[in-house]
């Protein structure tokens, strides 16, 4: 990672669905990542965006009697109110209709043409309508589509094709050669048996435009467009640079140092993406790191399965940052999870409203009652070993979320709250093993203030940790424990009753 700067971007959400859990997941831990950049001090661009083109928007925008772009300006809208609901910080949106992005596909497709890179050809094959994406006979074992078990089509047309396959060995080296291009590891080693085990076959990356009009036409063919995915994984550059004269890509952004996905996109990204960027002499990202699915009683989310969870009525029910909270801690980054509201409401009744807002409402209580509002400000030297570790967690704690979240540690989002609700709970038990009331009664002012300054300065440690996951809830406590006076608000996170 460049040290002044991040580049971090989501997938572009298809725009025929509305958007769910899943799509959020990413969004959240992306928006954390580049919230705790920022705060870090690193110039960071956050991207995120749609993927428009295909035949599912049109087929989706004839459903509704719309023109396909009327039809994705609406379904955009609904990306972006959520993304605002949620407190998604993305400084640029890109969509795959953008003036901008259009004219750097084709700009690209016209570089690789000249090189000899792209080729046309019969194209036969088994595909899937509904996921968009071809077959080769030796990946099927029924006439249905792996993915979604779906009816193929057999289709023969003339096409163009990406010569996917001359790099496959340079890019086993690569692969080998960079620890962390990508993470996790598990992930890592299933691209690279993946390349071992099966031949590349060449991309096809066009679409005859009398079955598919609604795409990006190819600058050197009139009867066809550009596949989806050739056109989806642009984004990344097309937001951020463009080609000089002499076809060479200038960003100040470009290479991403994190383009963050769900491992059902892994493939795309690992094999056809990096191959793409080496044929057009662009440098590759920094790290691609696939995390896991979310599922609901053990299978995936689909429209088609019916079992879609809508983030907005999760975040409404609970809370912005207790949902955000959630999916950040309840999974380790790259595993799968179950999700569930039992499970929430389990977290936001033990983690938030017990151990955090009980800690804050119980310390600004104390500075209410014993010193009129008014945050003591005694700093002890002190023995007491309780203390000791208090104040020790709370150097530590910054320089060990550091290294957390880094590819190096696969981003532990999680680590990194189980972390700073050792220092939460450490401070708990201080207070209920000091029995301030104790002090009070036996006059020992001088102790009581520094032991409330000292929990007043967990609580700001906590809180500035926490800004990146929960910024509201964070920002609050912040504004709650003033330079001097305290505001005391309502309690944080009022408990929920479990079912
Ligand atoms: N348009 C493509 C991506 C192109 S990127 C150049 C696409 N879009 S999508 O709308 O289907 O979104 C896929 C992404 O949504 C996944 O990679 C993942 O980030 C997220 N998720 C979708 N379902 C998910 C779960 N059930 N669980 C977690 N995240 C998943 O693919």
């Amino acid at each position: 990672m460049s040290k002044d700067k991040f580049y971090i971007t989501t997938p572009i959400y298809y725009i025929n669905a509305s958007p769910h859990i899943g799509h959020s997941y990413t969004n959240i831990a992306s928006d954390c990542l580049a919230r705790y950049y920022r705060l870090k001090g690193y110039k960071v661009h956050f991207l995120t965006g749609t993927d428009e083109h295909g035949q599912k928007v049109q087929q989706s925008a004839i459903n509704k009697g719309l023109q396909p772009r009327d039809f994705a300006d609406k379904a955009v809208l609904v990306f972006k109110e959520l993304w605002q609901k949620l407190n998604i910080s993305y400084d640029d949106f890109v969509r795959t209709t953008d003036e901008r992005h259009i004219k750097i596909v084709q700009r690209a497709l016209e570089i690789l043409y000249r090189r000899g890179r792209l080729y046309e050809d019969l194209y036969e094959g088994w595909y899937c309508t509904p996921c968009e994406t071809f077959w080769q006979e030796t990946q099927l074992d029924s006439q249905n589509c792996p993915d979604c078990k779906r009816p193929l089509e057999k289709i023969t047309e003339k096409n163009y094709f990406f010569k996917l396959s001359e790099y496959q060995n340079w890019l086993i080296e690569y692969i080998k050669n960079h620890a962390n291009f990508i993470r996790p590891l598990n992930r890592r080693q299933e691209v690279l048996s993946f390349l071992e085990l099966n031949k590349l076959v060449d991309l096809c990356i066009s679409r005859p435009k009398e079955r598919l009009s609604w795409g990006i036409p190819l600058p050197f063919s009139k009867e066809h467009v550009t596949y989806v995915w050739f056109d989806a994984l642009i984004n990344y550059l097309s937001a951020v640079g463009t080609f000089d004269a002499n076809d060479s890509y200038q960003s100040e952004w470009w290479p991403a140092d994190v383009h963050l996905i769900g491992k059902d996109i892994l493939r795309q990204h690992a094999i056809y993406w990096p191959i793409i960027l080496h044929a057009l002499d662009i440098e590759l990202p920094q790290t691609i790191f696939a995390h896991g699915w979310w599922l609901v009683g053990e299978s995936k989310m689909s429209k088609s399965r019916g079992n879609v969870i809508s983030p907005l009525e999760m975040a409404d029910n609970y809370g912005i940052d207790v949902y955000r909270y959630f999916l950040l801690r309840d999974v380790p980054f790259g595993h799968d999870g179950n999700f569930s509201e039992a499970a929430i409401v389990k977290r936001l009744n033990s983690d938030l409203a017990n151990d955090l807002g009980n800690l804050v409402y119980r310390t600004l209580t104390m500075i209410e009652k014993y010193f009129d509002g008014r945050i003591p400000n005694v700093d002890l030297a002190t023995n007491e070993p309780q203390a000791k570790k208090i104040i020790e967690r709370i150097e530590l704690l910054p320089k060990e979320i550091v290294l957390y979240l880094t590819a190096n540690s696969d981003f532990d989002f999680s680590l990194v709250l189980e972390k700073v609700w050792e220092l939460i709970n450490l401070a708990n038990k201080y207070i209920e093993d000091t029995k301030p009331w104790n002090l009070v009664k036996e006059r020992k002012e001088e102790q009581l203030k520094a032991f409330i300054n000292l929990l007043v300065k967990a609580i700001r440690e906590v809180s500035n940790e926490l800004l990146p996951f929960m910024p509201s809830t964070a920002t609050s406590i912040l504004e709650q424990f003033g330079k001097e006076n305290i505001i005391k608000g309502k309690p944080l996170f009022p408990r929920i009753i479990e079912k």
